[in-house]
């Protein structure tokens, strides 16, 4: 197929880009690079520089399959503290992608949804009929964008399938994480064992859970990109599927830390601090429907071995 793949000069774009041209898809990447990297497009992919909104109508006229749609802007507490960015940034433009494919007839869009659309859930591990009740801005606007495509497949044909990422994780290879800001737990507990900072805070250690830290669903990035192969070759004209991507298994901030310390073979020095607003106890994913019905299969459910990607990803100098 020929694909677009916005947002692939960032993480999860960049491993999905590199898995599709692999799978022999011709694959040309849209990026603004306000977060991604160029040097993260894979090699011998046609890269286009730009916005979305401006560049998906002409990009499109020239005749696609489909598009898999990574760019957003995806820090939750930016999302509370400036809305407007996200409304913009990830509905607007997502909307503008949407009437570019349907004028330009092409077909099929894998769009990268969150679990933050469910919010605070009743029930763990979470189906994809779980109430959608998200807690933050930057959940919501992606929420949104599951609406829009929904009404895009009834009305237009469109073939969507969103996919709700659970907590993404490791490296494939020469793309990983590398974010200007870094929020994320895994890559902020790597840092303090490359000495790049002091210590890694514990965000609250009276959760009901088991050790009181926070427990999230760990998936390696590698298995997410396989997802999305599955996903653009399963898409169905005038369907929405929805499917949850996470391993199924929940591990605490402080287990998260000890595997880096293993792992790492670095102290990792820790300190509890307060709960960060917006976080829920458990997020953990039931992943059946993906199972069942793209015939995904994650190989990589190992906690040490997706820490073990990450950290060679870190250790060679892409990690900052
Ligand atoms: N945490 C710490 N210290 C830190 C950073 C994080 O204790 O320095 C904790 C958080 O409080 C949370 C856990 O580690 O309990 C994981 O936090 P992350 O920031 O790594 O990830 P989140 O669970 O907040 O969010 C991620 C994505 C979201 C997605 C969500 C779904 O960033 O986009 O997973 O599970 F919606």
């Amino acid at each position: 197929m020929k694909l677009v793949v916005t947002g692939g000069a960032g993480y999860v774009g960049s491993v999905s880009a590199a898995r599709l041209v692999e799978a022999g898809h011709e694959v040309v990447v849209v990026d603004d690079l306000s977060t991604g990297h160029a040097d993260a497009v894979p090699e011998g992919v046609r890269f286009v520089e730009g916005d979305i909104a401006e560049v998906a109508g002409p990009l499109l006229a020239e005749g696609f399959d489909g598009v898999l749609h990574c760019a957003a802007k995806s820090l939750v507490g930016e999302s509370m503290q400036d809305p407007a960015k996200y409304w913009q940034g990830n509905v607007v433009t997502s909307l503008r992608l949407l009437e570019a494919m349907r004028d330009n007839g092409t077909q099929r869009l894998v769009f990268s949804s969150t679990a933050a659309t469910y919010g605070e859930p009743e029930q763990v591990p979470i189906v994809e009929t779980a109430p959608t009740r998200p807690t933050n801005t930057y959940g919501a606007s992606k929420l949104a964008i599951d609406y829009a495509i929904t009404s895009f497949a009834t009305a237009h044909g469109l073939a969507g399938v969103s996919l709700r990422y659970f907590n993404v994780a490791g490296a494939y290879g020469k793309f990983g994480e590398r974010h200007t800001v870094e929020t994320h737990l895994i890559p902020i507990v790597l840092q303090v064992a490359l000495g790049q900072r002091e210590k890694v805070q514990m965000f609250g250690d009276d959760w009901p859970t088991e050790d009181g830290t926070c427990v999230r669903d760990y998936i390696h990035v590698l298995d997410l990109a396989e997802a999305h192969l599955l996903a653009m070759e399963n898409a169905k004209p005038g369907r929405h599927a929805i499917y949850n991507l996470g391993s199924g298994f929940g591990f605490s901030v402080k287990q998260v830390i000890d595997t880096c310390r293993q792992v790492t073979g670095h102290e990792i020095p820790a300190e509890v601090a307060p709960r960060r607003a917006g976080d829920p106890a458990v997020l953990v994913a039931s992943s059946e429907r993906a199972r069942q019905e793209l015939g995904w299969q994650p190989k990589r459910e190992d906690l040490t071995s997706i820490v073990g990607d990450a950290w060679a990803f870190a250790t060679a100098g892409r990690g900052d």
